[in-house]
Protein backbone atom coordinates (compact mmCIF):
# COMPACT_ATOMS: atom_id res chain seq x y z
CA UNK A 1 0.00 0.00 0.00
CA UNK A 2 1.61 3.53 -0.79
CA UNK A 3 0.59 5.79 2.30
CA UNK A 4 -0.52 9.13 2.70
CA UNK A 5 0.23 11.50 5.60
CA UNK A 6 -1.66 14.21 6.12
CA UNK A 7 -0.30 17.26 8.49
CA UNK A 8 -3.21 19.34 9.98
CA UNK A 9 -3.11 22.45 12.07
CA UNK A 10 -7.26 23.48 12.49
CA UNK A 11 -10.22 22.55 10.43
CA UNK A 12 -9.02 20.24 8.07
CA UNK A 13 -11.31 20.91 5.60
CA UNK A 14 -8.67 20.51 2.60
CA UNK A 15 -7.60 16.99 4.37
CA UNK A 16 -11.25 16.12 4.51
CA UNK A 17 -11.90 16.34 1.12
CA UNK A 18 -8.90 14.16 0.11
CA UNK A 19 -9.98 11.51 2.01
CA UNK A 20 -13.36 12.08 0.55
CA UNK A 21 -11.73 11.96 -2.83
CA UNK A 22 -9.74 8.97 -1.79
CA UNK A 23 -13.14 7.35 -0.85
CA UNK A 24 -14.84 8.09 -3.86
CA UNK A 25 -12.67 7.75 -6.68
CA UNK A 26 -11.34 4.34 -4.95
CA UNK A 27 -7.95 5.25 -4.74
CA UNK A 28 -7.01 2.23 -2.62
CA UNK A 29 -7.89 -0.04 -5.63
CA UNK A 30 -6.75 2.45 -8.41
CA UNK A 31 -3.88 3.81 -7.15
CA UNK A 32 -3.22 0.94 -4.09
CA UNK A 33 -3.25 4.31 -2.05
CA UNK A 34 -4.86 5.16 0.96
CA UNK A 35 -4.92 8.21 4.02
CA UNK A 36 -2.64 6.48 6.52
CA UNK A 37 -2.03 8.85 8.94
CA UNK A 38 -3.45 12.74 10.00
CA UNK A 39 -1.47 14.34 12.40
CA UNK A 40 -2.19 17.64 14.06
CA UNK A 41 0.57 20.11 16.15
CA UNK A 42 -2.35 21.29 18.07
CA UNK A 43 -4.85 18.65 20.25
CA UNK A 44 -7.72 20.91 19.47
CA UNK A 45 -7.63 20.53 15.44
CA UNK A 46 -11.29 20.43 14.51
CA UNK A 47 -9.57 18.10 11.74
CA UNK A 48 -8.76 15.49 14.23
CA UNK A 49 -12.65 14.66 14.84
CA UNK A 50 -13.17 14.35 11.16
CA UNK A 51 -10.00 11.55 10.73
CA UNK A 52 -11.28 9.70 13.75
CA UNK A 53 -14.80 8.94 12.37
CA UNK A 54 -13.19 7.93 9.33
CA UNK A 55 -11.25 5.20 11.06
CA UNK A 56 -7.68 7.06 10.35
CA UNK A 57 -5.21 6.97 12.28
CA UNK A 58 -4.23 10.26 14.58
CA UNK A 59 -1.52 11.87 16.03
CA UNK A 60 -1.32 15.10 17.81
CA UNK A 61 2.45 16.23 18.17
CA UNK A 62 2.48 19.42 20.06
CA UNK A 63 5.29 21.46 18.84
CA UNK A 64 5.62 23.26 22.06
CA UNK A 65 6.92 20.79 23.99
CA UNK A 66 9.49 19.94 21.41
CA UNK A 67 12.94 22.73 22.70
CA UNK A 68 13.20 23.49 18.70
CA UNK A 69 12.40 23.59 15.48
CA UNK A 70 14.69 20.99 14.25
CA UNK A 71 14.05 18.49 17.54
CA UNK A 72 10.38 19.01 16.66
CA UNK A 73 10.45 18.18 12.87
CA UNK A 74 12.78 14.87 13.38
CA UNK A 75 10.28 13.61 15.48
CA UNK A 76 7.85 14.35 12.99
CA UNK A 77 9.81 12.68 10.57
CA UNK A 78 10.73 9.87 12.42
CA UNK A 79 6.78 9.76 12.84
CA UNK A 80 5.80 9.71 9.54
CA UNK A 81 8.51 7.12 8.46
CA UNK A 82 6.80 4.47 10.30
CA UNK A 83 4.31 4.81 7.28
CA UNK A 84 6.91 4.12 4.75
CA UNK A 85 6.50 0.69 3.11
CA UNK A 86 9.62 -1.24 1.00
CA UNK A 87 8.24 -0.56 -2.08
CA UNK A 88 6.90 3.17 -1.20
CA UNK A 89 7.87 5.98 1.01
CA UNK A 90 5.06 7.90 2.40
CA UNK A 91 3.60 10.79 0.19
CA UNK A 92 3.42 13.95 2.69
CA UNK A 93 1.00 16.64 2.64
CA UNK A 94 1.01 19.66 4.22
CA UNK A 95 -2.97 21.24 4.70
CA UNK A 96 -3.10 23.78 6.66
CA UNK A 97 0.01 22.83 8.52
CA UNK A 98 0.51 26.14 10.21
CA UNK A 99 4.58 25.40 10.73
CA UNK A 100 7.76 26.20 9.05
CA UNK A 101 9.71 23.39 7.99
CA UNK A 102 13.46 22.88 8.53
CA UNK A 103 15.67 22.15 5.48
CA UNK A 104 16.54 18.97 6.83
CA UNK A 105 12.65 17.96 7.27
CA UNK A 106 12.31 19.40 3.75
CA UNK A 107 15.40 17.21 2.56
CA UNK A 108 14.25 13.92 4.14
CA UNK A 109 10.62 14.07 2.27
CA UNK A 110 11.72 16.08 -0.95
CA UNK A 111 10.20 15.27 -3.95
CA UNK A 112 6.79 13.48 -1.73
CA UNK A 113 5.98 16.51 0.17
CA UNK A 114 2.98 18.84 -0.88
CA UNK A 115 1.42 22.12 0.06
CA UNK A 116 -1.50 24.02 -0.62
CA UNK A 117 -1.43 27.34 -0.34
CA UNK A 118 -4.12 30.41 -0.58
CA UNK A 119 -2.88 32.49 -3.30
CA UNK A 120 -1.94 32.82 -6.66
CA UNK A 121 2.18 31.73 -5.94
CA UNK A 122 4.65 32.87 -6.50
CA UNK A 123 2.16 36.19 -5.87
CA UNK A 124 1.79 36.67 -1.91
CA UNK A 125 3.80 33.71 -0.13
CA UNK A 126 3.10 33.78 3.49
CA UNK A 127 0.31 34.47 6.01
CA UNK A 128 -3.22 37.13 5.20
CA UNK A 129 -2.97 36.28 2.01
CA UNK A 130 -6.54 37.27 0.74
CA UNK A 131 -6.37 40.37 2.76
CA UNK A 132 -3.16 41.45 0.65
CA UNK A 133 -4.72 40.70 -2.20
CA UNK A 134 -7.52 42.95 -1.35
CA UNK A 135 -5.19 45.53 -0.86
CA UNK A 136 -3.65 45.28 -3.96
CA UNK A 137 -6.96 45.42 -6.03
CA UNK A 138 -6.31 42.57 -7.12
CA UNK A 139 -8.87 41.02 -9.81
CA UNK A 140 -8.58 37.47 -9.53
CA UNK A 141 -6.80 35.36 -6.64
CA UNK A 142 -6.58 31.75 -6.05
CA UNK A 143 -4.71 28.67 -4.91
CA UNK A 144 -1.83 26.54 -5.53
CA UNK A 145 -0.56 23.71 -4.76
CA UNK A 146 2.93 22.90 -5.04
CA UNK A 147 6.36 20.49 -4.21
CA UNK A 148 7.86 21.80 -1.04
CA UNK A 149 11.38 23.33 -1.33
CA UNK A 150 13.03 24.82 1.26
CA UNK A 151 11.91 28.08 0.29
CA UNK A 152 8.62 29.12 2.18
CA UNK A 153 5.65 28.54 -0.32
CA UNK A 154 8.27 28.10 -3.22
CA UNK A 155 8.47 24.94 -5.41
CA UNK A 156 7.41 23.50 -8.72
CA UNK A 157 3.56 24.10 -8.99
CA UNK A 158 1.46 21.21 -9.57
CA UNK A 159 -2.37 22.89 -9.65
CA UNK A 160 -3.51 26.21 -9.56
CA UNK A 161 -7.10 27.20 -9.40
CA UNK A 162 -8.39 30.90 -10.08
CA UNK A 163 -11.05 32.93 -8.86
CA UNK A 164 -12.26 36.59 -8.96
CA UNK A 165 -12.08 38.92 -6.47
CA UNK A 166 -15.72 40.90 -6.23
CA UNK A 167 -15.68 44.25 -5.17
CA UNK A 168 -17.56 43.74 -1.65
CA UNK A 169 -15.08 40.78 -0.82
CA UNK A 170 -14.00 41.06 2.77
CA UNK A 171 -11.05 38.67 3.66
CA UNK A 172 -13.29 36.01 4.97
CA UNK A 173 -15.77 36.22 1.63
CA UNK A 174 -12.49 35.87 -0.58
CA UNK A 175 -11.02 32.85 1.85
CA UNK A 176 -14.42 31.21 1.67
CA UNK A 177 -14.45 31.66 -2.45
CA UNK A 178 -10.87 29.86 -2.70
CA UNK A 179 -10.91 27.22 -0.40
CA UNK A 180 -13.84 25.81 -2.34
CA UNK A 181 -11.31 25.42 -4.97
CA UNK A 182 -8.70 24.80 -2.99
CA UNK A 183 -10.99 21.31 -1.60
CA UNK A 184 -11.31 20.63 -5.84
CA UNK A 185 -7.04 20.96 -6.60
CA UNK A 186 -5.51 19.57 -3.74
CA UNK A 187 -7.03 15.99 -4.86
CA UNK A 188 -6.33 16.38 -8.34
CA UNK A 189 -2.80 16.90 -7.61
CA UNK A 190 -2.63 14.20 -5.30
CA UNK A 191 -4.04 11.54 -7.56
CA UNK A 192 -1.92 12.54 -10.46
CA UNK A 193 1.14 12.08 -8.06
CA UNK A 194 -0.26 8.73 -7.26
CA UNK A 195 -0.70 8.17 -10.72
CA UNK A 196 3.14 8.80 -12.03
CA UNK A 197 3.88 6.11 -9.21
C1 LIG B 1 -6.34 26.64 3.70
O1 LIG B 1 -6.88 27.77 3.11
C2 LIG B 1 -4.89 26.48 3.26
O2 LIG B 1 -4.65 26.85 1.94
C3 LIG B 1 -4.21 27.40 4.22
O3 LIG B 1 -4.85 27.21 5.44
C4 LIG B 1 -6.20 26.81 5.20
C5 LIG B 1 -6.44 25.53 5.95
O4 LIG B 1 -7.78 25.15 5.88
N1 LIG B 1 -2.80 27.11 4.31
C6 LIG B 1 -1.89 28.03 4.53
O5 LIG B 1 -2.13 29.19 4.71
C7 LIG B 1 -0.47 27.49 4.56
N2 LIG B 1 0.47 28.56 4.55
P1 LIG B 1 -8.21 23.68 6.28
O6 LIG B 1 -7.56 23.36 7.62
O7 LIG B 1 -9.71 23.77 6.40
O8 LIG B 1 -7.76 22.75 5.19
Amino acid sequence: MKNIVILISGGGSNMAALVRCAARDQWAKRYGAQVALVVSNKAEARGLDFARAQGIATEVMDHKAFPDRETFDAALGDLIARYDTPEWPALVVLAGFMRILTPAFVERFAGRLTNIHPSLLPAFAGLHTHQRAIDASCKFAGATVHLVTAELDHGPILEQAVVPVLPDDTEATLAARVLTQEHLIYPRAIARLLQRG
